[in-house]
């Protein structure tokens, strides 16, 4: 991660890491002892200097917080999560969150005591938690998941009333300011609408903590809304970011609308014309703005792969619907990103019943041109589009035409493929052709030069 990243600078604000605190990161994430590395003294002329062997990282360290929110089953997933990734977990339940879960099972699952009480009455063999203030700088990221309206109202004023809280309070400020204290709020959709709730959020990503924006969807409360704990894969990613802030911006609070996957033309009931996007490409797109921290929105025709869970996602099939469900959200967005392989051509009459003759003639009329009516419509978005085409003059003719930030070229077989070649086409640049990479990889890229694009409108707005 931190030692493969090619991203120089971290566009988020107030967060410019510097060249030492760069360093303090290993190869596996993890911030190096505290101990000030001894300087090495130079070698004399003509002896050689002793080999030593590089010290072996040690594991990540993750501080796991559980509060009394429904969802904090979904954290012994995420504890799975954590020690499949070879990090070192350790668990501080609030009292509430154990009516909730059994402390025995996170236990078990991170390897380590749960930590519950201020004052214990024993203390336990491996020391965790008793001295909360060991436990907050031992910890090199911070996780409260899920975290109550309760603990972010206790967060924002500094109550420290029992261990969790206290704890949160002992974090050290360059861990918070570093965006490696994260909260991830879950409730019912009208606590998470409480004025007194949205203005503690606020207060607390002003601080510096990375606060994830809940999942809308089905609420154990039984209503719809805002308020769900996004799924445990989703906040491992966002995790790996605040871990190696200069992989991924902060993009929290940012609208992004992604369109992802292909779509298709009816020709009769059974048939259809489309073409072999996967879908993975805009899947891995979406995955990444959410791990930088933005609230995204899928647009998704048919998929080739699963649909990540716990981002509002809307099922199309033709480019009319694409373009009915794109321009319907773009109003409110910061962001698009036009990835959907859409299909340019549909027949000019579909079928109502099954085509059964020998030979069939379709005539065919192009599809709306979801781009040109963007660009014709009224929005304040950032636009990124696809070309499927290696060939950069014809992306930057597009771009102009269709008043496009960026464009993607990417080749032709893209579409069926694990990985990309692009070509970053943006206004007023020469094209940037980037060399063969995963497309996960690539999504990490353009989440960083969509917040350079984003950071540059509001500086023009
Ligand atoms: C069954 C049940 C589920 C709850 N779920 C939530 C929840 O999802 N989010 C929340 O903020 N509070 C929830 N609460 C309320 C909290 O448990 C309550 O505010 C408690 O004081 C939180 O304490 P803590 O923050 O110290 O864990 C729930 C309460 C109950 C009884």
């Amino acid at each position: 991660m931190a030692g493969t990243s090619t991203a120089s600078k971290r566009p988020g604000k107030g967060r410019k890491r510097t060249a030492r605190t760069r360093k303090t990161l290993s190869r596996n994430n993890a911030p190096a002892g505290r101990k000030k590395p001894r300087r090495q003294r130079k070698p004399a002329a003509g002896r050689r200097p002793a080999h030593r062997e590089p010290p072996a990282p040690r594991p990540v360290r993750v501080l796991l917080g559980v509060t009394g929110g429904i969802a904090a089953y979904k954290s012994l997933e995420l504890v799975r999560l954590f020690r499949k990734a070879g990090w070192e977990v350790r668990v501080v339940m609030t009292a509430a969150a154990q009516k909730l879960v059994g402390k025995d099972s996170f236990e078990t699952l991170s390897g380590n005591p749960v930590a519950f009480e201020l004052f214990p009455r024993k203390r336990p063999k491996k020391a965790v938690g008793v001295e909360h203030v060991e436990s907050a700088t031992w910890a090199d990221l911070v996780l409260v998941a899920p975290a109550t309206a309760n603990i972010i109202g206790k967060l924002a004023s500094g109550v420290a009333d029992d261990l969790l809280s206290t704890l949160l309070l002992a974090v050290p400020q360059q861990t918070v300011k570093s965006g490696r204290v994260v909260l991830s709020p879950a409730m019912n959709f009208n606590m998470w609408d409480h004025p007194s709730v949205k203005t503690n959020i606020d207060r607390l990503r002003g601080l510096g903590y990375f606060v994830v924006e809940p999942d809308t969807g089905d609420l154990a409360c039984g209503d719809t809304g805002a308020g769900r704990l996004p799924d445990p894969e989703v906040l491992l990613g966002i995790c790996r970011a605040a871990l190696d802030r200069s992989l991924l911006p902060d993009l929290s609070g940012t609208i992004v609308l992604v369109t992802v996957g292909r779509t298709e033309e009816p020709i009769d009931p059974v048939r259809v014309i489309t073409n072999r996007s996967s879908g993975r490409m805009g899947i891995a797109i979406a995955r990444s703005f959410r791990a930088a921290g933005a609230k995204v929105r899928i647009v998704a025709g048919p998929l080739g792969v699963p649909a990540p869970l716990g981002m509002v996602t809307t099922g199309v099939q033709t480019t009319q619907q694409m373009h009915v469900e794109v321009l319907k959200n773009l109003p409110d967005s910061d962001l698009l990103v036009m990835c959907a392989a859409v299909a340019d051509y549909r027949p000019k009459q579909a079928s109502r019943t099954k085509r059964h003759s020998k030979t069939l003639r379709l005539e065919l009329e192009r599809t709306p041109d979801i781009l040109k009516s963007v660009s014709r419509a009224r929005h304040s978005a950032v636009v990124v589009g696809f070309s499927l085409d290696s060939d950069p003059d014809a992306a930057a003719r597009k771009l102009k035409e269709k008043k496009l930030d960026l464009i993607v070229a990417n080749p032709v077989t893209t579409p069926a493929a694990d990985t990309i070649r692009p070509t970053l086409v943006l206004k007023g640049r020469k094209p940037q052709a980037l060399p063969e990479m995963t497309k996960t990889e690539f999504a990490r890229r353009l989440v960083i030069e969509s917040a350079e694009l984003l950071k540059a409108r509001k500086r023009h707005a």
